[in-house]
């Protein structure tokens, strides 16, 4: 799909479909040299539309350009949600495709800042129009091209946001991908590929990518990744991209990517496990964040590091009662070895504070079905030991409408995972504090780096009961690849 930005009047735009978007208040026709004839057609599609959020009113008139004529509701001006434009622009998007045109136009509303609201529709019209179908034999329809008309400021924001929207299609395609489609060694290989691209700019230089595999796992102290991954023939990998466009130390972002989890020996019931192939979806994020990050060439250093492994049941696994030794020593007592990606996260932590000392790191997992009971399917559970790094995540997912709603963590918890026979346990038992618990578990991973932890297990696919979006359809969301973009964006300025 093309995407281009225009600064012609709209009636100049060279397109198959002219769109505007309007508010229940948006009295007058949108264009003053409409033709009289086209204004009276105009007139009546607005009346018959009359702002309400969600539909859309076509029609056909009797110019060469445009041949047609869309108009999309917002709803009421006062109820402008932040996130609104993003939605009427994927509907508006997804028409477009239906009616089989080759190029439509949408003409972003004059608002407070015009940069904001053409990327939203930018946005909206990219990750609207995704279909996962690389294994189907019916292909989607092609994606019709998408011009969008703005003012000269806003231009550039127009190619920005197609670049993150992109990076958002990355993640979803390789969160998409099954298990046997997808094991470890074969998102390391994803990952390899990401660091062959060219970079965005070309000068500030591309990606570094390392995996670690087998016996530098085995000797290098990796006993978290190790042991969940013992039990699959499909081995662990861990994967390091590094990125570097800026001074001074890096972000560093971590990923789960369990590419199946079973739950192993403490077996899942069947019903949904096959939902279970997105227990890799904070891992792809990180992937597509990194790999995003230098097609925009933004001027940081960053690091990816990616811990994969499959959990399943069989004569290797690991076991109820085991004891383990974390990378940096800690030992752990595994009390439930369906608790497993706080195993792999509390190594990779560990292993990347040490390497890197970072300015900060953000971890992204699919962590705890808790948090889908504490916040559900639209707001990511965040937890964190900085409240700056807290704030600045939370305006960044306020802007990029993935909200993230902080939980506590604070010393009375961290007495939650003391273990009797080991320095800490995986598992608390009851139900109480679930996704508090994992992230103590990983608290207790790092020293004193400014650390953050967004919990996607609600928000990382589409899932009963997931908010309807035009722009995320059924399958992985890519939750979270936004709002780090923008966080990066940001934290890049100061
Ligand atoms: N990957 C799951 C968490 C999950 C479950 C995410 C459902 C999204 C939907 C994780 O590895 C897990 O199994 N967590 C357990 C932890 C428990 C054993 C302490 C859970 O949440 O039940
Ligand atoms: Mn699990
Ligand atoms: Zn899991």
């Amino acid at each position: 799909m093309d995407v281009s930005a225009s600064t012609m009047r709209p009636l100049d735009v060279k397109t198959d479909m002219l769109c505007y978007v309007t508010s229940m208040e948006s009295d007058s026709v949108p264009e003053p040299e409409f033709p009289a004839s086209v204004a009276a057609i105009a007139r009546r599609c607005m009346d018959d539309l009359a702002g309400r959020r969600g539909r859309i009113v076509t029609t056909a008139t009797p110019l060469d350009n445009p041949p047609r004529l869309l108009f999309a509701g917002l709803g009421s001006e006062s109820g402008i949600a932040a996130d609104t434009l993003r939605d009427v622009a994927g509907a508006v998007s997804r028409r477009a495709q239906e009616m089989g045109v080759k190029r439509f136009a949408v003409v972003c509303p004059d608002m407070n800042n015009a940069a904001d609201a053409a990327s939203q529709i930018t946005e909206g019209c990219v990750l609207a129009l995704y279909d996962f179908d690389q294994f189907r034999s019916k292909k989607a329809e092609s994606a019709p091209n998408l011009t969008v008309v703005c003012r000269p400021e806003a231009a550039e924001s127009v190619h920005t946001a197609k670049i993150a929207a992109e990076g958002v299609l990355f993640a979803r395609n390789l969160a998409n991908l099954p298990a046997n489609r997808c094991p470890p060694a074969k998102l390391a290989e994803f990952a390899e590929e990401i660091s062959s691209e060219p970079g965005g700019d070309g000068k500030r230089g591309s990606i570094k990518c390392t995996i670690l595999s087998g016996r530098q796992l085995s000797e290098g102290g990796f006993g978290g990744i190790n042991a969940v991954g013992q039990g699959s023939a499909n081995t662990p990998r861990l994967i390091t991209l590094e990125y570097g466009g800026g001074q001074g130390p890096p972000v560093v972002l971590v990923g789960k990517a369990v590419t199946f989890d079973t739950g192993g020996i403490s077996i899942k019931p069947g019903e949904r496990m096959d939902e279970m192939k997105f227990d890799k979806c904070g891992g792809c994020t990180v992937l597509a964040v990194v790999r995003t990050t230098a097609r925009l060439g933004l001027p940081v250093n960053l690091v990816g590091v990616v811990p994969s492994v499959e959990n399943m049941p069989g004569g290797g696994s690991y076991r109820p009662g085991d004891i383990i030794k974390l990378y940096g020593g800690k030992t752990a007592e595994i009390l439930n070895t369906d608790a497993e990606g706080r195993l792999i996260l509390a190594d990779a932590l560990s292993y990347a504070e040490e390497r890197f000392s970072p300015k900060c790191m953000i971890d992204l997992a699919t962590l705890t079905g808790a948090c889908i009971i504490a916040l559900g399917c639209d707001v990511a559970g965040m937890i964190s030991n900085d409240d700056n790094l807290a704030s600045d995540i939370t305006k960044s997912g306020g802007r990029t409408a993935e909200p993230v709603w902080r939980l506590p963590l604070d010393a009375d918890y961290m007495d939650m995972i003391k273990s009797k026979v080991a320095d800490i346990k995986n598992l608390v038992p009851g139900k109480a504090a679930g996704t508090v618990a994992a992230a103590a578990f990983l608290r207790s991973a790092v020293q004193e780096t400014p650390w953050l932890h967004l919990d996607i297990a609600g928000t990382a696919w589409m899932q009963p009961p997931s908010k309807k979006r035009s722009y995320n359809l059924p399958g992985a969301t890519g939750f979270g690849v936004r709002l780090l973009l923008d966080y990066l964006r940001n934290a890049s300025k100061d």
